[in-house]
């Protein structure tokens, strides 16, 4: 069982700069929340509990007062710095200690994920024991990820980073579930042209040993991206789409934790206060009265 999640909250956030000079973009909102929600409900929605953040050095502080320790969420949230972005895998060497002698899951603080199955899925990667497991997606543009070919038994049998020539439409999404090999395997990656360690570089050594197995969001399911302005303010787009029409919040931590059982309506009171009068707290009112 993986009980440890990783989220990589760095970057500079460059391609949408100036917005992300002051604030880092895991800060930014996505309609109604800051976007970190997101991916941090995917963990939660995995059973996940023992989460490390990991942000840029100087940026500790704002993050700790939106999620201080994870006490109110029935979790633990710690905190690690990174001195520069030096690619997806040194999430691995930054969190050498935390993730000690276990398992552990990576989602990218910028991924958007949303679908009717996922929690069943997730659940499932989460008994992961031995080797790696991603997540597959089609998209319209490959040249912009990780993209992988399957076989015709949802084997992988090739991946790399951004191709320039079309061989596939899924990508790969930015959460890994990893056997404890994955800290010496990053030890051991070398840094690409663009000087960074490479997560294709790192699926690849998981691949070759056939140790990398693919799982699916689904056709109805949605994987977004908020890596540019434009798929930031669609992203922003889908959630206001989804919540109004509905009525029903996309990662509402303290819903998610409540329905888990890890927290109590005693909780959902604490996180009212702490918000104060908004949107958020009047929908968080609504869970006291089921
Ligand atoms: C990174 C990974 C890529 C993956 C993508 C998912 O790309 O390198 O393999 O498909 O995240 O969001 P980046 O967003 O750093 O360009």
């Amino acid at each position: 069982m993986i009980k440890k999640g990783i989220i990589l909250a760095g970057g500079t956030g460059s391609r949408m700069s100036p917005i992300t000079k002051a604030v880092n973009k895991q800060l930014l909102p996505i309609y109604d929340k800051p976007l970190i929600f997101y991916p941090l409900s995917v963990l939660m929605l995995a059973g996940i509990r023992d989460i490390l953040i990991i942000v840029n050095k100087g940026q500790l502080n704002q993050f700790k007062k939106i999620l201080p320790n994870g006490n109110n969420l029935g979790i633990k949230i710690s905190y690690a710095e990174q001195k520069t972005p030096r690619g997806l895998p040194d999430a691995f060497l930054v969190g050498k200690k935390f993730i000690g002698k276990e398992n552990v899951a990576l989602i990218l603080g910028d991924n958007f994920f949303y679908g009717q199955s996922l929690t069943k899925r997730l659940q499932q990667c989460v008994k992961l024991k031995t080797g790696a497991s991603v997540f597959l997606h089609p998209v319209k543009n490959p040249s912009l990820y990780g993209i992988a070919s399957i076989n015709k038994k949802n084997k992988i049998i090739k991946i790399i980073e951004k191709p320039k020539k079309h061989f596939s439409n899924l990508a790969v999404t930015g959460l890994y579930f990893f056997d404890n090999k994955v800290i010496s395997y990053s030890e051991n990656l070398k840094p690409s042209k663009r000087k960074e360690i490479e997560i294709v570089d790192l699926l690849n050594k998981y691949k070759n040993k056939n140790k990398l197995s693919a799982n699916f969001i689904s056709r109805g399911g949605a994987w977004l991206d908020t890596g540019s302005i434009e798929d930031f303010y669609n992203t922003s787009s889908f959630v206001s789409a989804l919540e109004n029409r509905q009525g029903l919040k996309i990662s509402c931590l303290e819903e998610i934790a409540l329905n888990n059982k890890w927290i109590g309506k005693k909780n959902i009171v604490n996180a009212i206060k702490f918000y104060g009068k908004c949107n958020y707290s009047q929908y968080l009112s609504t869970l006291l009265k089921i």
